[in-house]
């Protein structure tokens, strides 16, 4: 049997398929593997299945052996990836497209929503139980119709944002990589008039280093002061100090993080401010996408080690010719 080197419990569903398949080592603490945990962990093995959290590149190869085939990351963001080491050493690269563009999509508009609604901000108040009364100027928030929708990024889960926002009335302009895209209803703007025009602007760009620090001081200056943030792409996309000081000078009206440049980390001054909403990178994080993720996992590795063909999710389908 092909060994299989998983680096974190995963749905038991899938851990069972993965034990049917192969010769598999779990790493089955409740945090990510130290470094040289993951070293050792994934030495004399065949396939590894890697999560965001894990760098993969020259040195954990060296530290599989040339024995190493395949690796299957857990995410569909694959910025934990050096893909150009994994090809230039024949590993095959798989990631977890398309089965959580809905529970991402979801999770933003869930942020959306609590944001401009002030949801949170009063649950904080309630808990305090500092003493209130409705009353018609109380914890006035944004309505949400006829704003306009700003998506950085019109890729799978950009797109399905757009798509929620218009079911509820917002209108929907975009920038991203590569110009208009065809087929698409929306307004194609460039980056910088999108920022200045738009009412909420949702990050879902993938992290690369031409998108590091996307957002950053000169961004958050041209966002209106009645504007919000979302990002559930990858923290690093924006650059967490500026978004500290930009909320609290009243640049922008709000932000909606799942995500954060030094994760597990969260900039302590994001912490005490009112108009910010966090999560702890929940984006994927229902049963059924983290299922649907695994199994397109299980997918590439079997299609590479036990059925020796190329997996469709593959990222460099050129190791494979
Ligand atoms: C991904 O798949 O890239 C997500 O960030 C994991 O939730």
């Amino acid at each position: 049997m092909p060994s299989v080197y998983l680096s974190r419990p995963i749905p038991d569903t899938v851990v069972h398929e993965l034990d049917c398949l192969f010769d598999l080592s779990v790493f089955a603490e409740p945090r990510p593997a130290a470094r040289a945990e993951l070293l050792a962990g994934v030495a004399g093995m065949d396939g590894v299945c890697s999560m965001l959290s894990d760098r993969i590149d020259d040195e954990l190869i060296d530290a599989a052996g040339p024995q190493l085939r395949v690796v299957a990351n857990y995410a569909v963001g694959y910025d934990n990836v050096d893909v150009e080491a994994c090809t230039r050493r024949g590993v095959l690269v798989s990631n977890t497209p398309g089965v959580l563009t809905e529970a991402t999509a979801e999770l933003t508009l869930t942020l959306m929503l609590d944001l401009v609604r002030r949801v949170t901000e009063g649950d904080r108040m309630l808990r305090r139980g500092k003493g209130w009364t409705w009353s018609p100027t109380f914890m006035l928030g944004t309505g949400l119709r006829g704003k306009l929708l700003g998506i950085v990024g019109l890729g799978r889960i950009g797109a399905e944002v757009a798509r929620l926002g218009e079911a509820f009335g917002m209108r929907v302009a975009y920038a991203g990589r590569g110009g208009p895209k065809a087929g698409t209803p929306y307004e194609h703007l460039p980056l910088g008039e999108l920022i200045r025009a738009a009412d909420v602007v949702s990050l879902h760009c993938p992290l690369t280093p031409e998108t590091r620090h996307l957002i950053g001081p000169a961004e958050l200056q041209a966002m209106r002061p009645d504007a919000f943030l979302l990002n559930t792409t990858r923290g690093p996309v924006v650059d967490e100090a500026a978004l500290v000081e930009a909320l609290r000078a009243g640049e922008i009206a709000g932000a909606g993080l799942d995500v954060f440049e030094r994760e597990p980390e969260v900039h302590p001054g994001l912490l005490g401010l009112e108009n910010v909403v966090l999560a702890p990178h929940l984006g994927s994080a229902t049963r059924e996408t983290r299922e649907a993720m695994g199994m397109l996992c299980v997918q590439a590795l079997r299609a590479v080690l036990v059925e020796d063909r190329c997996p469709e999710n593959a990222l460099n389908p050129e190791v494979w010719r």
